[in-house]
């Protein structure tokens, strides 16, 4: 069952991403373009520190699979993609290996293919601190992935409708974890609110993995025979949604859900993620071209998103933060709604001098 499940998810994924390109909350956010501020490509270092490591790209593969045959095959694929150019990866949720140690070695094959990478294990936040510790090893992992899932949990055939056990269960995770932990969404994006939370359990990181790319709605509803949970597709604040309204006081944030391109990734970094995490792009790259099609891409990504931080005057992914953004459309909106300053953002470059030289 759990297999089929595993199996079922990567084809409705391929299968709803081959409705063509989809317009996402990342579209709404553009760079003021400054033509003299410009520096050497060469210069730039795309470097990012998470979780206590250096990592050499600011985007990383995030979970996705494992649990069976062909899973295991394609986490194969990801892991010698990682490998090769040194992208962090996360495996899929390992609670089916947890449940069923036969199917172990379609997880343990991202450390195999990939022994020295850095490497999440994931699971859910309704697993036990000791099931969370036998993650961690079955893939000698370098951090631990929690997922909040409760919208695909809803629409799952099989799922849990029981989430009052949430934080209690978290915390107990956070509280035992010898790796740092980031609790992540799904695709349905983390809000103020429970970021802040997050930060009173004591988590270090949060992915707000928003909407905008896979959608767990569509997908766990293609799974019933009624598809009686048609209405839910879109549910969530979007990723860029999330960035902007994420608290000053949020853990450390990292963002996915709906990562299309390395623009998308620098507008991730621009708008305060650490690091930008891609699934579904990737997953379809993989599914399409194998292990060296994802790596061509992946060294792709990497050459355009250091031409882009150079075109915006970027030394570095920190440096983003001086970008000014100008956010429009049904984003803006929900700034505007939500009483986010979109103005002082599309202004952040601007030293007291110029401010006042123009009369403000
Ligand atoms: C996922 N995702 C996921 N997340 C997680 O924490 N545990 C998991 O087991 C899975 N499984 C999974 C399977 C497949 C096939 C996909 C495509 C994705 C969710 C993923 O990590 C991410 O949060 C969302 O997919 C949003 O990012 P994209 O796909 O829009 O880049």
């Amino acid at each position: 069952m759990s297999a089929d499940r595993k199996d079922d998810h990567v084809r409705l994924v391929a299968e709803q991403r081959a409705g063509g390109p989809r317009s996402n909350g990342f579209d709404d956010v553009g760079f003021v373009h400054h033509a003299l501020a410009g520096i050497d490509a060469d210069r730039v270092d795309l470097g990012v520190e998470v979780a206590g490591a250096r990592w050499a790209l600011p985007f990383y593969l995030n979970a996705m699979t494992g649990g069976s045959t062909a899973t295991g095959l394609i986490n194969r694929d990801l892991a010698i993609a990682a490998r090769e150019t040194g992208l962090a990866i996360a495996s899929g949720s390992v609670s089916a290996a947890l449940d069923d140690p036969a199917l172990a070695p379609t997880f343990r094959v991202i450390r195999d293919e990939n022994p020295d990478g850095f490497v999440f294990a994931n699971v859910g936040v309704e697993r036990s601190p000791d099931d969370a510790r036998r993650a961690v090893a079955l893939l000698e992992a370098d951090a631990l992935q929690v997922h909040l899932n409760a919208v695909q949990e809803t629409v799952m055939p099989e799922g849990s409708r029981a989430f009052s056990s949430w934080p209690r269960s978290l915390e107990a995770i956070v509280e035992a974890a010898e790796v740092p932990v980031v609790v992540k969404e799904v695709g349905f994006g983390l809000s103020p609110r429970t970021l802040s939370r997050l930060r009173d359990l004591g988590v270090a990181y949060a992915d707000v993995s928003g909407s905008g790319g896979t959608d767990f709605a569509r997908v766990e509803n293609a799974r019933r025979a009624a598809g009686e949970y048609a209405f839910l597709a879109g549910w969530g604040q979007s990723t860029v949604e999330c960035l902007l309204d994420a608290p000053a006081d949020a853990p450390v944030l990292l963002a996915s859900g709906g990562v299309r391109t390395p623009l998308d990734v620098v507008r991730a970094l621009a708008l305060g993620a650490r690091a930008v995490g891609v699934s579904g792009a990737f997953l379809q790259v993989v599914l399409d071209d194998g292990a060296e099609g994802l790596v061509a891409l992946v060294r792709s990504w990497t050459a355009q998103a250091r031409a882009l931080l150079a075109l915006l005057g970027a030394a570095s992914p920190g440096d983003l933060a001086d970008t000014d953004l100008v956010v429009r459309g049904a984003t803006a909106e929900y700034g505007r709604l939500r009483g986010i300053d979109l103005g002082a953002l599309s202004r952040r470059s601007e030293t007291p001098e110029s401010r006042s030289s123009r009369g403000r």
